[in-house]
């Protein structure tokens, strides 16, 4: 039987894992395949032989050390000596993506990263291939797990933002230094990928507007169970009149949404076409087994005859301005005539108010609302006129809310 032999970059939460699931699935494997899967060598910072010793004996690179440099150049030159390469890198892939699939397809290697997005749910191979004849419209997805699990913490147990974020660093679902997960620029970069393949366009992280979970307080959690509304950080890719808008917010959800039910530390990403009507897929977002088994899965794919390297066939312009609708809250002085004043305000901007609940506390009083679909440039113009208003008692805060027809 012959060997098919895989050099590892990274012995950390993934590939460590890797090693291990490798091992124990090794004779699965050669059954599959056709080849017996050998591990070539592991390399870490301080373990392992010199990166050129290891992609001369291996048929396949594994790259598990995240972060831009070494794991681009490193992906780079193994594609150019002729070997595969599997990656769970978003960062890389959200920011070299072109420089690294146009390298793969002149080389005739495959580049495969199922563990760069929602851990092990199969979005990007339902994206490449499953759905390849389908006409995708828009990609919504909750693909960041540790901002999924604090804002569930704030809604089923009425924590603090800061005091939910704790809670995720002892479970260990955030890591010590949450930045990128919690300013919505993990999801982002997960996001870009998804776009990419979903519109077969190129989709820069720098492209993608992202607004973190930092800013949520537990009240606007509190009135929007009032108004039959859940939070989550949600991620959109959708064509919009020939053009495409990517972007990362918290949004509120109706409870019919299909994301509307993913809590804790889990992922979905729904995909909708006219032809398949939609599809939802939920499941671990990361840990090191679970990214582990999506990151062995790829390597099984490489080792069976191709697939096709992706393509950019459809240059899409990218959008700013969308339709949102929003939870609008504010703190206002108890004085008549200032809900009209603020109705008035958002009506010359076009905005239009579906639902308020209103309530006195001593001499203020709080109005929180969800306002119809509109043009965000206008929602924003209509709270800059608000938020200079004299009977406001702090900010307004606002959040947006996924209409859909879902009931
Ligand atoms: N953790 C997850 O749940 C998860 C989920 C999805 C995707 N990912 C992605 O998977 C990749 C790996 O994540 P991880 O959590 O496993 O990271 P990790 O635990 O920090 O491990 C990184 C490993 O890479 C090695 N390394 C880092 N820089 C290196 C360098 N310059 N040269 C040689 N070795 C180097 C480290 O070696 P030393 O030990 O010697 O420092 C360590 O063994 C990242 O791209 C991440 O975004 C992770």
């Amino acid at each position: 039987m012959s060997e098919f032999r895989i050099g590892v970059l990274g012995r950390g939460t993934v590939g460590g894992a890797f090693v291990t699931l490798l091992e124990r699935h090794a004779s699965r494997i050669e059954r599959i395949t056709g080849l017996r899967p050998v591990l070539a060598g592991v390399l870490t910072r301080r373990t392992g032989p010199p990166f050129e010793e290891l992609l001369e004996r291996s048929e396949l690179i594994v790259e598990l050390i995240g972060g831009i440099e070494p794991a681009r150049a490193w992906a780079l030159e193994a594609m150019r000596a002729g070997r595969h390469v599997v990656t769970a890198n978003k960062q890389l892939l959200s920011q070299y993506g072109e420089e690294l699939f146009a390298t793969a397809r002149d080389h005739g290697v495959q580049l495969r990263f199922e563990g760069a997005v929602a851990g092990v749910v199969p979005v990007i191979r339902v994206l490449q291939e499953s759905l390849a004849g389908a006409r995708i419209d828009r990609v919504h997805g909750i693909v960041n797990g540790t901002t999924n699990f604090i804002l569930s913490e704030m809604a089923r147990a009425g924590l603090s933002y800061e005091a939910a974020l704790v809670e995720a660093q002892r479970l260990g679902y955030a890591e010590a230094d949450p930045a990128d997960d919690v300013d919505g620029r993990d999801a982002a970069a997960k996001m870009a990928i998804l776009a990419r393949l979903a519109f077969d366009t190129p989709v820069h992280l720098d492209q993608v507007r992202y607004e973190g979970i930092e800013q949520i307080a537990p009240d606007d959690l509190e009135y929007a169970r009032e108004l039959g509304l859940g939070l989550k950080l949600i991620g959109t890719a959708e064509r919009i009149d020939g053009r495409l808008s990517v972007r990362v917010h918290p949004a509120f959800l109706y409870p019919g949404h299909p994301l509307a039910s993913i809590s804790g530390p889990f992922n979905a990403v729904t995909v909708e076409s006219p032809e398949i009507t939609e599809i939802t897929m939920s499941g671990p977002g990361a840990g090191g087994p679970q990214t582990a088994t999506a990151v062995l899965g790829d390597v099984v794919s490489a080792m069976i005859p191709p697939a096709s390297a992706p393509k950019a066939t459809e240059p899409l312009e990218l959008v700013d301005d969308v339709v949102s609708s929003f939870y609008l809250h504010l703190e206002v002085a108890d004085e008549p005539g200032v809900l009209a004043t603020v109705a008035q305000l958002l009506a010359t901007h076009g905005v239009s108010v579906k639902s308020v609940v209103q309530k006195g506390l001593a001499d203020q009083a709080r109005l929180v609302m969800v306002v119809h679909p509109v043009l965000e440039s206008r929602f924003y113009g209509a709270l800059a006129e608000i938020a200079a208003l004299a009977a406001l008692r702090s900010p307004p805060r606002s959040i947006r809310v996924l209409e859909e027809e879902f009931s």
